[in-house]
């Protein structure tokens, strides 16, 4: 066992010097994408993006226009054709014959299986789309969902893009309060949660949790509790009912009502610069055709014979797009697991992968850490063998974990694709195309047909070979359309520095000689935990509305695990003693707000932070100590002592 061992280790510290992987020649074989021609057929973009969208999606009313860009950044798609979301999901494979092909082989934590058909779903979501109107949610309603990964997650979704009601999923880990507070920012009329939430064993009282936050929402006329676990919960005479009995009561045919291409199918709140969070909105004909495209050429989908398993949460755009609306449209198969990587124990994952048979395997670099770090004996209990293809998302995978995912995840034999986009793009942007273009660990790859990317200066021009900002210098189909309610937020956070036709994407980033693209971090004050998005001002506002803190800039740090790690520097109020108890009550005030996803890893208390003389928090410089670098600039802080105090804190762990 041990030599064993000691040679794959030898072997992946070998790969570690190889630039590229080609695709490999069986996969090539059969792949959906073999020839750049796709690229030249992509020449303009708005003729190729057209010709997805009509190949791809089944229109109630075809559109004539493609990209209407008369007033930039406010572009649109399709503009005048309609269609309905959900039907495209479920009804048309449905009536082409395909309603018993399984839509998710749902795993539980227990491990309990369903297995749920196109049939099934396509069953579930007429009731519930019934049951919502019934109780007078109508189109363009905003629906708050808050479930844990179970199957209604997704009857919910698609029940409500039947019905034009956009819905606003938050993700099972975030607090009440912050659920809460995107429903009232949103003005949902309807929460769709679950009675209770299992994790690792464990049970959380979901809906009496959510109950006290949602109390004083004036809109929200309707709860719908799915019982999932059996755990009591409060019910609300005449707000709320049990899904099961609500649907039951519903009546079980509702026609899919055609939407304007631009209708907002849903808003998924996110984290930007500030400590409030952005509503960011996608609509329905573009988005679908961007997921959809992107799904097959990415994932080189064969629907008939791929099993698919994304392994992100519903509640983040990964799930959105590649577990709901792109499998879905695409007619694929797909796995869906409600629990952790390592409950019951750490070979789950490649449990599910032997017993669904799944071809395609995608995940994100800190969960791939993770398993490197328990170590290879666990997917060595099963076989693999069912694999062709495997993915990543969510940051940037550093080439030691690159190669241990291709050698000892996909047996050496699968591609890889490193896919780069955001919740704002709705659908991969830059990623290569797994039968066309080689692989290079550690860089996402090229712009996908259809894609116009950039490298720019601060001035705006190119980069070069040097880092630059990552822009966008055209409109795709899946873009975001606005921030909710907040036409303004949207113009400054993306195209105020370059122009309303230049979206910046936050990220900086550098070429390489083929054109590879390589992330490098982000350029604002946005951090990436095991690849969550968490701003540095909800974690300080989370923090400073605690009585003992009087100031608090938090900041991102390199970690191993987690590809960034939150640490919070602090100051407290006058007459507050700093404490071991202080300190653990605070990272739990911030679970406590936001989510346990934004409890700090380390809190440092300190007497000052160091301020520019108009004072504001110079957060470089906090970062540069935390992380044991020479200081940068130091030229404008008003109170230079501050930073010899700061340093003399700081002991590294
Ligand atoms: O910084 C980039 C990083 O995640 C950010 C987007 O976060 P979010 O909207 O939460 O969406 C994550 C899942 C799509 C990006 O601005 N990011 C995403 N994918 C990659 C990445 N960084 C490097 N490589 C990637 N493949």
């Amino acid at each position: 066992m041990t030599d064993l061992h000691s040679s794959l280790d030898r072997h992946i510290e070998d790969l570690l010097d190889v630039p590229s992987f080609p695709p490999p020649a069986a996969f090539v074989r059969q792949a959906v994408v073999t020839d750049d021609g796709v690229f030249d057929a992509a020449a303009d973009a708005e003729e190729w993006w057209s010709e997805q969208a009509r190949t791809r999606i089944d229109w109630a009313t075809p559109f004539r226009t493609g990209c209407n860009d008369s007033n930039p950044p406010f572009f649109t798609w399709f503009e005048d054709g309609t269609l309905n979301a959900s039907y495209n999901c479920l009804d048309r494979h449905v009536e082409a014959g395909r309603g018993d092909r399984v839509a998710f082989h749902w795993h539980g934590e227990e491990g309990e299986q369903r297995t749920i058909t196109y049939a099934e779903l396509l069953a579930d979501v007429q009731r519930l789309a019934n049951a919502l109107r019934e109780r007078g949610v109508r189109k363009g309603d905003v629906v708050g969902i808050y479930l844990p990964m179970i199957p209604e997650v997704v009857v919910a979704m698609l029940a409500c893009a039947r019905i034009g009601a956009p819905h606003t999923v938050v993700f099972g880990g975030f607090a009440p309060s912050s659920v809460a507070e995107r429903l009232e920012v949103s003005n949902a009329v309807a929460l769709i949660t679950v009675d209770g939430a299992r994790r690792k064993g464990r049970t959380t009282p979901t809906k009496a949790a959510v109950d006290d936050a949602i109390a004083d929402l004036s809109d929200l006329h309707t709860v719908v509790v799915v019982r999932a676990t059996g755990v009591t919960c409060p019910m609300t005479d005449g707000r709320d009912v049990f899904y099961d009995a609500a649907l039951a009561a519903a009546d079980p045919v509702c026609p899919a009502d055609p939407m304007p291409a631009e209708h907002p199918l849903f808003l998924l709140y996110s984290s930007g610069s500030t400590a409030k969070p952005k509503g960011i909105v996608h609509t329905t004909g573009g988005y679908l055709t961007g997921v959809a495209t992107t799904h097959s050429l990415v994932f080189d989908l064969k629907p008939d014979t791929d099993v698919f398993w994304c392994t992100a949460d519903v509640g983040w755009i990964t799930g959105h797009s590649y577990i709901v609306y792109g499998p879905l449209a695409n007619g694929a198969t797909s796995v869906m697991f409600e629990g952790a990587p390592d409950y019951p124990d750490k070979d789950i994952w490649w449990e599910l992968i032997e017993r669904y048979g799944v071809t395609i395997f995608y995940t994100a670099p800190t969960a791939i850490r993770a398993c490197m770090k328990w170590g290879s004996e666990y997917p060595a209990r099963h076989d693999l063998s069912s694999l062709r293809l495997l993915g990543t998302v969510g940051e940037p995978i550093n080439p030691k974990a690159w190669v241990w995912y291709h050698t000892v995840i996909g047996g050496g034999r699968c591609p890889i694709v490193d896919t780069w986009w955001q919740t704002e793009t709705g659908a991969i942007m830059i990623s290569t195309l797994p039968g066309l273009q080689p692989a290079k660990p550690g860089s996402a790859g090229l712009p996908l047909p259809g894609v116009r990317a950039a490298l720019l200066t601060p001035s705006g021009e190119d980069a070069g070979d040097d880092p630059g900002y990552l822009v966008l210098t055209a409109p795709w189909p899946a873009m975001l359309r606005t921030l909710h309610g907040d036409d303004q937020r949207y113009v400054e956070t993306y195209f105020s520095t370059f122009g309303p036709r230049t979206y910046v994407v936050g990220d900086s980033a550098r070429r390489d000689r083929d054109g590879y693209i390589s992330i490098i971090g982000r350029i604002d004050d946005v951090i990436n935990v095991s690849g969550h998005r968490l701003s540095t001002a909800e974690v300080e506002s989370a923090l400073v509305s605690h009585a003992a803190v009087a100031e608090a800039a938090a900041i991102g740090v390199h970690d191993e695990l987690t590809g960034q790690a939150i640490v919070a520097f602090v100051t407290l109020r006058a007459g507050v003693e700093s404490s071991a108890e202080l300190e653990a009550t605070l990272r739990e005030h911030v679970a406590q707000r936001i989510g346990k996803l934004a409890r700090p890893q380390r809190m440092i208390f300190v007497a000052d932070l160091p301020k520019t003389r108009s004072g504001k928090i110079m957060r470089r410089l906090i970062r540069d100590v935390a992380e044991g670098r020479e200081l940068g600039d130091v030229t404008t802080l008003g109170d230079p002592t501050v930073m010899a105090a700061l340093q003399a804190q700081v002991v590294r762990p």
